[in-house]
């Protein structure tokens, strides 16, 4: 049976999402894939003709609401500016119905939360566009990392900037409106790293921050500096910055010091990523030469689309779903980290302590 999919949303994020659906449905029929069969059955987005440009080409329905596109579905895409996301996973687990809900869960920390709780009573199969962890250099940064001879992390100094979001190819208005986006760099995409930092390094312990406002937009930071401290000894910094250099869309470049290897981003589409020992030096960049990389070790690349479609299958089925990684436990847990350095940043970078475990 090919899975029904609603999109809720037709910006951005969501064709991308449908271009990576109709990628995973094209694979299916190709034995050994990872494609799930799907189809997108209905569109909802309050700007009609955004809904019917995503909707036309995918041969489905422009719903009048978003209540029609989970009837309509087996499983919904929520990809909403943020301040919506929570009444739109609300309504899909009203349904029982699993969601994909894009990052930031929400506006601020008590939201997330109210929008992890709505999830676990509905117990519905649930992943969040954290989708870094897919990404092939990370899959390799983190492998070289957990190599046993690169010695235990140090030091990991990590920057993210990218052109303020309001202006090309993003061009969005909500972006510089707090009640609807929350914040600016650091919850809108740094989220991302900060996800990111755990999965790669360890929990945190607690962070210290200073923010800027270059832009003079009420609410939306620009620039932000955080000191991270892990639970393992090891210590790191984020820069966050949102420029105007319309040349850098979104870069993301890292340096990881541990005791007997160096380890190096330059860009986190397709490195290179390097490491560094006192026998030489291993580089691997290029999207194939990684994939192959990754492969030649058994670590798979699929995406999170077939990943999630995999996991909705087996409830449709009547099979226990496994828990999606990452799921909306993991995504506030980065929402507890982007709370305690906002709060840092209110008190001139005092630390601020990090739960050992998440809020339930
Ligand atoms: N995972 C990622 O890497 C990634 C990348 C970009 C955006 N995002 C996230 O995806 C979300 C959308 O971002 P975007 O870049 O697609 O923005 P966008 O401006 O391109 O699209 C957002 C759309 O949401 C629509 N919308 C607003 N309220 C709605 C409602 N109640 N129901 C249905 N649609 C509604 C708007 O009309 C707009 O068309 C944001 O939360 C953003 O943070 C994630």
């Amino acid at each position: 049976m090919t899975i029904r999919v609603g999109l809720l949303g037709a910006g951005l994020i969501a064709a991308y999402h449908a271009i990576q659906l109709n990628l995973s449905r094209d694979a299916a029929s190709t034995p050994g894939s990872t494609g799930v069969d799907n189809t997108i059955v209905a569109v909802y987005d309050p700007d009609r003709e955004r809904a019917a440009g995503l909707a036309g080409g995918q041969g489905a329905e422009v719903a009048d609401r978003p209540e029609d596109v989970v009837a309509a579905s087996d499983a919904v895409f929520v990809c909403t500016w943020t301040s919506e996301h929570l009444g739109m996973v609300r309504l899909a687990a009203e349904s029982g119905v699993p969601v994909f809900c894009e990052k930031p869960l929400s506006v601020d920390l008590a939201s997330s939360r109210e929008l992890v709780e709505v999830v676990h009573d509905a117990g519905i199969v649930n992943m969040v566009g954290l989708v870094m962890r897919t990404s092939p250099t990370m899959l390799v940064l983190r492998e070289m990392v957990e190599d046993p001879t690169s010695g235990r992390v140090m030091n990991v100094v990590f920057r993210d900037d990218q052109y303020i979001p309001t202006q090309g190819m993003y061009a969005s208005t909500w972006r510089s409106d707090r009640a609807l986006a929350g914040s600016g760099a650091l919850l809108e995409h740094s989220i991302h790293d900060l996800d990111l930092l755990e999965w790669l390094f360890g929990a945190v312990d607690s962070v210290a921050a200073h923010q800027s406002f270059f832009h003079g937009i009420d609410g939306i930071e620009d620039s932000v500096s955080s000191l991270v401290k892990f639970r393992s000894g090891a210590t790191g910094s984020l820069a966050s910055v949102w420029h105007d250099v319309l040349a850098r869309p979104s870069q993301r470049r890292m340096e990881v010091f541990c005791e007997r290897a160096t380890i190096t981003l330059d860009a986190d589409d397709v490195g290179p990523v390097r490491r560094q020992t006192s026998d030489g030096e291993e580089v691997v960049g290029g999207h194939q030469d990684l994939v192959d990389w990754l492969s030649a070790r058994g670590i798979p690349t699929t995406s999170s689309e077939d990943d999630f479609l995999a996991a909705v299958r087996t409830s449709i089925d009547g099979g226990e779903a496994p828990r999606l990684r990452p799921d909306v436990d993991d995504a506030l847990r980065a929402h507890v980290m982007a709370d305690a350095i906002y709060r840092s940043a209110a008190a001139d970078g005092a630390p601020v302590a990090i739960p050992v475990d998440l809020p339930r």
